[in-house]
């Protein structure tokens, strides 16, 4: 199999991620030098898809300690534990803000600050507290990609068993959004549970969603799966339904950005359209996401808070001049609407109810409701 793409790559203290917003066409490492550097790239979505995000966040922490215990003198928040508490938790706040509904960022960062108050606890040694929340920012963006194997594992297992009694065939997909190697530190979830029936021989093709207005089907998922060289169909967004009624698609397979205690889940908007279609077409609906995506002190999809991009992003497509006329590669984002429009609604994902999901993957495995429940009971699962 191919190699995948990667996100974030590290050497020492160095970060560089991939500039997705140039993706496909262009492949540009920058680095990353500065907590304000990865909070820029998060906010601007130069890094996107919740895992990935959580990890930049993590590890561009872990960078800033590193640096910080190299410093001699050592800064004077390395005075007390205290200290170090006062100096610390502003960042992993600030960290916080870069984008509100992908909550494995705000897992990480509580994370960060759970081990800094255990630690606390238990010596006054900033030094050693210090190296150990640097380990442990590494950690979260490490431990990724083990889970996804894992999730994609459970959940295409579980699908050939569903789906093949009744129709021994290879299996078609439908995705949403990016959720491979580009959206965590790689393999994937949604994207990962697609490659692994890939790998053990039971796909017959990705069907994606261009996923507009950001494009990251088009742009992202489309190259993921090109380089993978899995065998795939792009529809636009507004082609799910005519999909369904002309194709044999055998399961829709997304991500998630948060899923609420009762199994209601955001991800990216248009995730409800095809999870409605799907339901009507009887198609299996599955959720797949670690479960740093589970938000058990979110009762219901309704107290997610959703982001709001700026409406000039609806109005925006990003792309390469083509055919460029000196055959250079030129990036160029195209108005597709009258300059002055007013009222722009743009929202960056959308809440799928618990009774339309059919099934909710995590590394630990699969969770479906009980026969006649709406919701789920994703206690076995976290
Ligand atoms: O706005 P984005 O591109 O960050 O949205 C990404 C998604 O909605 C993904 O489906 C989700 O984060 C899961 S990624 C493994």
């Amino acid at each position: 199999m191919a190699a995948a793409l990667i996100s974030i790559r590290t050497e020492g203290d160095k970060i560089e991620i991939v500039n997705q917003l140039l993706l496909p066409h262009i492949t540009e490492y920058i680095p990353i030098d500065s907590v304000e550097e990865a909070h820029d790239a998060i906010k601007t979505m130069k890094i996107r898809g919740a895992p990935a995000i959580a990890s930049l966040a993590s590890l561009s922490f872990s960078q800033c300690f590193t640096r910080a215990l190299r410093q001699n003198p050592l800064p004077d928040y390395f005075a007390s534990p205290e200290a170090l508490k006062a100096h610390v938790q502003p960042i992993l706040d600030y960290l916080y803000t870069a984008r509100p509904t992908a909550v494995n960022l705000g897992n990480a960062t509580r994370r960060l600050t759970k081990k800094l108050e255990d630690l606390s606890a238990v010596t006054q040694d900033t030094r050693a507290i210090v190296k150990d929340l640097i380990v442990e920012g590494k950690l979260i963006a490490d431990e990724d990609v083990g889970r996804n194997k894992a999730m994609a594992k459970w959940g295409g297992d579980w699908l050939i068993n569903r789906v093949q009694p009744s129709s021994p065939k290879t299996l078609n997909v439908l995705t949403v959004c990016n959720t491979g190697s580009l959206a965590t530190s790689g393999y994937g979830t949604a994207l990962g549970l697609i490659t692994y029936l890939h790998e053990v021989g039971q796909l017959d093709k990705a069907y994606f969603t261009q996923t507009t207005p950001y494009h990251q089907g088009s742009r992202l998922t489309a190259l993921e799966l090109k380089t993978l060289q899995i065998p795939n169909v792009m529809i636009c967004d507004t082609m799910v339904g005519s999909l369904f009624q002309h194709y044999p698609i055998h399961a829709v397979a997304v991500g998630a950005d948060r899923i609420a205690k009762n199994g209601d889940t955001a991800n990216k908007i248009g995730t409800y359209n095809a999870a409605v279609l799907a339901a009507r077409h009887n198609i299996p609906f599955i959720v797949v996401a670690p479960i740093s995506t589970v938000d058990l002190d979110t009762e219901s999809g309704a107290q997610i808070p959703i982001e709001q991009r700026p409406p000039l992003e609806a109005c925006l497509v990003r792309g390469v001049v083509y055919p460029s006329e000196n055959g250079k590669v030129e990036q160029a984002q195209v108005m597709i609407t009258p300059t002055d429009l007013e009222g722009i609604y743009n929202p960056s994902f959308d809440v799928t109810p618990a009774d339309l999901i059919t099934a909710i993957v995590t590394e630990k495995g699969v969770a479906v409701k009980k026969e006649g429940e709406k919701t789920f009971d994703l206690t076995p699962i976290v």
